[in-house]
């Protein structure tokens, strides 16, 4: 969106979410140079972000019912019951960007518990998965008819570039809060977190708003029933991934024969997330230009998730750019939200 036209002027209900043209979708040849990239390391990797196709986001917001993954609910909660205190001390910020928006249910909850007095809000929803986009935007245009007037704008596109069309100058320069929830920082390892805060940091005014979710160590049986789950929902999610590449990429993975395996690393405080052939056999994708036999018991990494100390959290924003504010810690689910302002 570049027109500089001013949606404020049109009546609430006909509103419609905007779609950003210039942000950087992930092309069909993006993700065929990933996949060859990152299957032939050793050992055989894939990127998390591609499990987001239309059946992924919904087997993940089926994930995010499941009575074993807690985190989405607690998150809820802790939003829900501070979403006023958050509004208040991230500055009452007129403009929201949520990382990896998903559903949209989480800003939804923030704005209705905790947005009161008048003005217009803008809501940056950036995410990888258009279908995500299409939902979110339509439930959070459901704002307008509880007295809430937003903007909403969609970017389809990875976290760096979509904050990058959401925070350009052109998008009005009111108080900003930024949220990455869901304990996606999780997904990248150390070093990464912090290369990554760093980069949200550099695109932020002095004074910026910043909210993260992340979930914390617990017991392994918990940890691992998170991301094993009984229902199989999680091992449907991890292995779609695999009928991804096939549907998209013409593969020919023999579905049936890798299992879903998670590993809790205490050594490195990581749910790892594994596809694990269950014998020796070749895959070929033709699109990526790969043929390759894996072997029985090998495996595919496709994720890892991170979990964090209290203090770890505030000690790594600390070191990338930013003042604490505010922690708000669920004990009984091990889940801290972390306010932060840029310095
Ligand atoms: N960000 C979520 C997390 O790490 C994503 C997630 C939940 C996930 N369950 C998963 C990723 C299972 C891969 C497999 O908690």
């Amino acid at each position: 969106m570049s027109s500089g036209q001013d949606h404020r002027e049109l009546p609430m209900r006909q509103r419609q979410p905007v779609t950003d043209p210039h942000a950087a979708q992930t092309s069909p040849e993006q993700f065929a140079s990933d996949v060859q990239y990152y299957l032939t390391l050793n050992p055989r990797q894939l990127p998390s972000r591609y499990f987001y196709d239309a059946l992924g986001s919904a087997l993940f917001e089926a994930i995010c019912r499941l009575p074993w993954y807690r985190v989405t609910r607690a998150e809820l909660r802790l939003l829900e019951a501070h979403g006023r205190e958050i509004f208040e001390r991230a500055g009452r910020p007129t403009r929201l960007v949520e990382l990896g928006s998903g559903s949209g249910d989480k800003l939804a909850t923030l704005v209705e518990s905790g947005r009161s007095g008048a003005g217009p809000l803008d809501l940056h929803l950036i995410d990888v998965s258009p279908s995500a986009l299409v939902v979110s935007s339509r439930a959070l245009s459901a704002l307008n008819d509880v007295d809430v007037d937003v903007r909403i704008v969609t970017h389809e596109a990875s976290y760096e570039a979509g904050l990058l069309e959401a925070t350009r100058e052109a998008w009005g320069a009111g108080p900003t809060l930024v949220l990455f929830l869901g304990s996606n920082i999780g997904n990248f390892d150390r070093p990464g977190a912090e290369a990554f805060l760093r980069g949200i940091r550099a695109r932020l005014a002095r004074g910026a708003a910043f909210l993260i979710g992340a979930d914390l160590v617990k017991g392994e049986r918990e940890l691992l029933l998170a991301y094993d789950d009984p229902l199989g929902v999680t091992a449907a999610f991890n292995r779609n991934l695999l009928a991804r590449i096939n549907r998209e990429l013409g593969g020919d993975f023999d579905i049936e024969r890798f299992a879903h395996r998670a590993v809790w690393n205490r050594e490195e405080s990581r749910v790892e997330m594994h596809l694990v052939s269950l014998a020796p056999q070749r895959v070929r994708v033709p699109a990526a230009e790969i043929d390759f036999t894996i072997e029985e018991h090998e495996s595919i990494w496709t994720e890892s998730s991170y979990k964090y100390q209290p203090d770890d959290i505030v000690r790594t924003l600390q070191q990338t750019g930013f003042e604490c504010v505010r922690q708000w810690i669920d004990a009984g689910d091990g889940f801290a939200l972390t306010l932060v302002k840029a310095v």
